[in-house]
Parts: structure tokens; sequence; C-alpha cells
């Protein structure tokens, strides 16, 4: 197992990070591109292993990609209609999101198709998926009844259905769109929370219509969907890591550039500004479809929070970077409603609670979250990511607040979402 040792010692961090482009907006924009006619060019796309697994499940699809730089994607997209029957079994790699979105997409396709992913994709549920996919006509098996990967789908013949979301999931109100694109009539879903709208502002951007009223979403189907050309933002979720590290290392200043800030997913900025973050948000711009901007962060003297609620869908993927930012908070922060993260690229409540444990944290798992005490100083030890890019990208952070040497098993993990971070982290430490 590889092991490295991480940066310690309570360094200052100074100066800026161009944010690599949006984990979610870059899938979307290869699977937009795929099912679209014509030319799409997707530039500052994110070159991380999940996004490297959506293209190469559209190329065993049919679909002409083409990769000039790591960040520039042309597709010459052929429509839903372009798609062919797989000859292999396609294979998401550690992509959640792929899988479940790619669903949706091969529910309404006249052909047989197997998907798979790897070990932790295995243990992830996706009876929120195949359900409603079902329901609307496609027929679909897998381990125990459809609830686990490999899944094999034979799709087409697709009918509209009124679903209402049992969790609040992008990726599942994103696969039945998908699906409802390609349905007879009218799809409309009811979600229990706002969660990420990318889907709904790329359906527009490449030409389709989508109401979105509070939390019911509707799509008809049949639509033309035309190629067009998508810049993706930075992603916040990997703004996030520098985030916390300005805020919580001595005499930091950030500033992080190009950012996505997107209403759906800046949850951790408003949480960070109750919490006491010396944050400020400058050269907001943007398309008509995704908000940009930079965001300045300082050294912060911090007071802890309560995290639930409609707030959780909007920092699912921050909750462990959140965490460690609490323990550097004065006061005891709790995180409620936040099951979803048992069922994420590993159980989040559990690695998190655990390796922070390790290096020192008072930190206690719940139920549905997770409970806080801080201020505490870190210390030395050895972690691991568990495979998971988030927990390794976290405990990188956490490493630089102890004094003692802190080493972390398999760091490989980091690139699926964000290959350059260590080379990214290594520019700012002083
Ligand atoms: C994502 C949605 C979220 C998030 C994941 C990406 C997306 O998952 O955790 O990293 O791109 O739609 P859920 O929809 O399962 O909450």
């Amino acid at each position: 197992m590889k092991t490295i040792q991480l940066q310690t010692g309570m360094k200052s961090l100074k100066g800026e990070i161009i944010i690599p482009g949006d984990k979610s907006i870059s899938h979307r924009s290869v699977m937009f591109g795929a099912i679209s006619r014509g030319k799409t060019t997707i530039s500052n796309f994110l070159p991380g292993e999940d996004c490297l697994s959506t293209i190469a499940c559209f190329r065993a699809l049919g679909v002409d990609i083409n990769m000039d730089d790591p960040d520039k994607v042309v597709i010459n997209g052929k429509g839903f209609e372009g798609l062919k029957e797989p000859e292999e079994v396609l294979d998401v790699g550690n992509s959640g999101t792929t899988i479940r979105l790619m669903m949706g997409i091969l529910s309404g396709r006249p052909f047989f198709s197997v998907i798979k992913g790897d070990v932790s994709i295995g243990k992830r549920p996706m009876t929120r998926v195949t359900k409603p996919l079902s329901q609307m006509g496609a027929i679909i098996d897998g381990r125990e009844k459809g609830e686990f990967t490999p899944l094999a789908i034979r799709g087409g013949n697709l009918k509209g259905i009124e679903y209402t979301l049992p969790v609040a999931s992008a990726q599942v109100k994103s696969s039945i769109l998908f699906a409802g694109l390609q349905a007879e009539g009218v799809t409309t879903i009811y979600e229990p929370s706002k969660t990420r709208d990318h889907t709904e502002r790329m359906i527009r951007q490449f030409g389709g219509e989508v109401t979105s009223d509070g939390l019911v979403v509707s799509v008809k189907g049949g639509q033309n969907l035309h190629g067009t050309d998508v810049y993706v933002p930075g992603d916040i979720s990997s703004a996030a890591f520098f985030l916390v590290a300005g805020a919580v290392l001595p005499d930091s200043e950030l500033i992080l550039k190009n950012v996505g800030l997107n209403p759906t997913r800046t949850g951790i900025i408003d949480v960070m500004k109750e919490m006491g973050a010396d944050m400020e948000i400058i050269n907001q711009r943007g398309d008509e479809f995704e908000p940009i901007g930079d965001i300045i962060i300082r050294t912060s003297s911090l007071k802890s929070t309560e995290i639930e609620g409609d707030m959780i869908p909007r920092l699912i993927d921050e909750i462990p970077v959140i965490a460690l930012l609490a323990t550097q908070a004065e006061g005891t922060t709790v995180i409620r409603d936040a099951e979803e993260l048992k069922v994420k690229e590993t159980n989040r409540i559990d690695t998190v609670v655990n390796e922070l444990r390790k290096l020192g944290a008072n930190i206690e798992a719940t139920d549905d979250g997770m409970i806080i005490r801080g201020r505490t100083s870190l210390t030395g030890g050895t972690v691991s990511s568990h495979g998971d890019h988030r927990i390794g990208m976290m405990l990188a952070i956490a490493a630089l607040l102890a004094k003692e040497p802190v080493y972390l098993e398999n760091p490989d993990a980091i690139s699926i979402s964000y290959p350059e971070f260590f080379t990214h982290l290594q520019s700012v430490i002083e």
C-alpha cells in the first residue's frame, strides 16, 4: 500500500490558486455533448479520473470524443439515436455520478448494456435510480434485485412519470431527467430539498426546455438538443480544501480564482461566514448558465455552528473538510440530517470520525451526522484516504495543523477529482 509523508508544522499559506473545473459540470457537459446533435466544445474540463470514466463510457457507445488538451474536449454528437449498443461492459471506475446519470441515458436506448464500477461503486445503492427508471419502462436487473452493480439494462419505450424523490439527490434527479428527455409525455420530479441544478441549466444551454419551480422539476420527452460551447467553472468542492486551510492556518491569505458559485453549491460559503471566516467574494461573473467568482480567504477566528436540513445538499461533499474546520472553531459543532454521507465513496461519517480521531480530534459519530468539539490541536499519526478522494485531501489539510509527522495511506485516490491537488498546495505554502 502506497504511503506518503504529508507536510506538517502550522505553515502559513499565501498566493493564488486557479481552481480546476467542476466535476459535476464536467460529467454533464460530456453527457449532453454526446446526446445532442452537432459539435460541443468543452473548455476548462476537469481531467480527473471520474470524468475520464464518463468519456470512456461514451466512446464505448460509439461517440466521437477528442481531447486536444487535457482540459479541452470536443464532441461530435449525433443525438440520442447516435448511441450504439456497447460490445463491452461499461466501466465507471469510482464514479457514482457516471453510473447513475448514464443509467438514465441507457434506459431510453433500444439496446442492451451492462454497467459496473470499482469495489466502492459495488457497495453503493442503485435502487434509487433503478426503481424510477423501471417505472418509466426500462428493464433493469442487478445483484440483490437491482440494488448493486453490475447492472444490466434493456432500454427503450419510456413513458413520463411523476416521481417523488425519497432522498435529496441530484444524481437521481438527473438520471430521471435524462430518461424523461427520451420518454413519451412529461416527466415531473418532486425533490424533498433543493439539490444542485446543473442538469436543468445544461438542458437549457443545449437548447432544450425544462421547468423548475421550487422543488418541482418537469421535462418533456422528444426535444431536440444541439451541441454548443461549454465553459466549466472551477469546482467549489475542490476550492473547499483551500478555503478551510486558509481560514485555520496562521498568517494566511489565499485568492481562489474562477470558483463556480451556483447557489445550490455554496453552502460552505454561508456556513464559513456564519462561523466567522474572513472571506470576500470578488469579480463575480459567469455566463447566463453558471455564476463564477474569485474568493479571498484569510486566517480567521472561528466559532462553532449547527448544520442541518435544507443546508445539507448545498454542502454534502464539503462535510469532511467542514468537520476538520470545526475542530479549529471555539465550541461544539453539530451536523445533522446527513445520513447520505454513509453511502458516498466511503461511509463518510465513519471515515471522517475515525481518521480525524487518529490525529487527536474530539469528534463523535451520530446516526445522521457528527458532533465536533473545538478547538483541539492536532497531532501526528498514520491516516488513510480509504480510497476516498475527499477524505485524502481533508487529511492533507489536517496534517498542516500538526507538528508531528503525519503519513497518508492511499494518496492516489485524490486524482479522482483533483489531480493537481498537491502541486497547488505546495505552490501556496510559505
Ligand atoms: C453529484 C451529486 C451528489 C454529490 C456527488 C455529485 C452530482 O450526489 O455527492 O459528488 O454531480 O450530481 P447525490 O446526488 O447522490 O447526493
